[in-house]
């Protein structure tokens, strides 16, 4: 057995979290809105042909905020197809992920299904074929209350109320070649000033999210994110950042993942507070890490033209719960800049939720952390003073066998502590002490882990991969010693006097 030491102080405050950390993401891609979030005739369905089964499980999982229409579907997307009655709606070649878009949902629908999820959405524009102009239009379409073209027209269609959309993001991956209409820094950093600019003179309300490199592992990466928010610092509230894990055949490297990521924000950070200092402002820019997940991204295959064909539909091992796990422990950490982050995706397409077509729907492995952290992991971000044996990774160096985060909710006066326990050998033997909380009474320790690391959910089995209880014992003078089996996921919780 391992031993490790940590030490947390109800003073030692990082940040606050920020509700918006657990967001995810729907877009028009596969089957994530047509036979996943929407499906008229299934046996679910309500009125407006939204599965009653995939809402209940979108409100299991906290989910503060969805990002909507992509990704990069919404840089081929004219947003007033998805206006207006559904039989007049074209139906049109998808050019990003190769489908036909029958157009049958839109932002109206949407707004409406994200009160049914209780959750916001997060609208992105159209900077690829797009222009600043219909940008405007769009923020005007839904937030403007009336007496206006784009406003009536609304109203005309059914939402008397504006959807108040807060949060509005400048376009999609627009550094990368794949997107349609991709755009070097210079000249993506003037069309999402100009956007920024029209967007903000209608809705001075919203918040912004620049477009930031795709992935840490683009050429142009961290140079795009400087030259961008050269121009656009001060109109923006967030840059966006983009990060995908998988399986190399290396479990040790796939597991350390989470300091690739920690890696990555802080050189965001540093990026943007470089162009803070040039600008001689006094803002800080805060991140907004808005997709992330495990994704084995096989190249997607030429298809004949379909409606919703199944795309992106990874099955998740408990191997990548605990990877993901990791990942969503080092977003929590980073509460003090990182203030929104969109788990990509929600439904079907690279997703937590999984459904059939005409039959049910299963959580898949990945689904317990993120409904672990999103309903636990509230209040103050602590930081802990850790010191645990390390390992060696092929791509990531030194990292610690440990990730983890820990709150501390001062109104209920409740901790709750996340560990993955990346060894492969050994369990580790934690010494937790609470020392400054005054007296912390156990409330329970639910672990994620498994003999087999490759098993997953599925409908014959969805409860294959699920979290179960582990004891938790009284503790001594504020201190515990915890057992953290090799190889899982681990939440604790605790209460102490408020
Ligand atoms: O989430 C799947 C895709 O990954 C998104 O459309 C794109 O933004 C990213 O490359």
């Amino acid at each position: 057995m391992k031993q490790a030491k940590y030490i947390l102080d109800k003073d030692y405050k990082i940040g606050t979290v920020d509700p918006h950390l657990f967001g995810s993401f729907i877009e028009h891609l596969g089957r994530a809105v047509y036979t996943g979030i929407y499906e008229p005739g299934h046996p679910m369905a309500d009125e407006q042909g939204f599965r009653k089964d995939v809402l209940e499980l979108v409100k299991d999982l906290q989910v503060s905020i969805v990002r909507y229409p992509g990704g990069n579907f919404v840089s081929g997307y004219n947003w007033t197809d998805g206006i207006g009655p559904v039989k007049d709606r074209p139906r049109r070649l998808e050019l990003a992920w190769r489908s036909i878009e029958t157009n049958e949902i839109g932002i109206d629908e949407f707004a409406d299904w994200a009160k049914k999820a209780n959750t916001q959405v997060m609208a992105a524009v159209n900077l690829g074929t797009g222009t600043p102009a219909e940008a405007g239009y769009m923020v005007e379409y839904c937030n403007h209350p009336s007496g206006t073209y784009w406003s009536d027209l609304r109203r005309k269609n059914g939402h008397e109320q504006p959807h108040n959309i807060k949060v509005w993001c400048l376009g999609n991956e627009m550094d990368g070649p794949w997107q349609i209409c991709h755009l070097s820094a210079e000249d993506y950093g003037k069309k999402a000033l100009e956007a920024a600019k029209i967007m903000k003179w209608i809705d001075p309300n919203i918040e912004l999210v620049a477009c930031g490199s795709s992935t840490s592992f683009m050429p142009t990466f961290p140079e795009w994110d400087r030259i961008v928010l050269e121009h656009v610092y001060d109109h923006v509230d967030y840059i966006s950042l983009h990060r995908y894990y998988e399986n190399d055949n290396d479990i040790g490297d796939f597991l350390g993942s989470f300091a690739d990521m920690d890696n990555f924000i802080h050189t965001i950070i540093s990026t943007a507070d470089y162009v803070k200092a040039k600008k001689r402002s006094k803002k800080n820019l805060m991140l907004s890490f808005d997709e992330w997940n495990v994704w084995y991204q096989k190249k997607v295959k030429l298809m004949p033209w379909e409606i919703a064909p199944p795309l992106l539909e990874d099955i998740y091992t408990l191997l990548d719960a605990l990877v993901f796990g990791g990942l969503l422990c080092t977003l929590v950490k980073n509460a003090d800049r990182v203030k929104m982050a969109c788990l990509a995706q929600l439904v079907n397409v690279i997703a937590p939720i999984y459904t059939q077509k005409g039959g049910g729907v299963i959580k898949q492995a990945i689904y317990y952390p993120f409904q672990q952290v999103s309903t636990f992991g509230q209040g103050e971000v602590l930081r802990p003073l850790v010191s645990c044996p390390t390992y060696e990774t092929k791509s990531y160096g030194e990292v610690p066998i440990m990730q983890s985060v820990a709150t501390f909710n001062r109104e209920d006066g409740s901790i709750s502590v996340f560990i993955l326990n990346c060894d492969q050998s050994d369990d580790v033997e934690v010494t937790m002490d609470f020392r400054s909380f005054g007296s912390v009474q156990p409330i329970e320790h639910i672990v994620l882990d498994g003999p087999d690391l490759f098993a997953s959910n599925s409908f014959d089995e969805p409860e294959k991969v699920k979290p179960r209880n582990a004891c938790l014992s009284a503790g001594q003078g504020g201190v515990f010693n915890i057992t953290l089996p090799k190889l899982s996921w681990n939440m604790l919780r605790f209460s102490c006097e408020k």
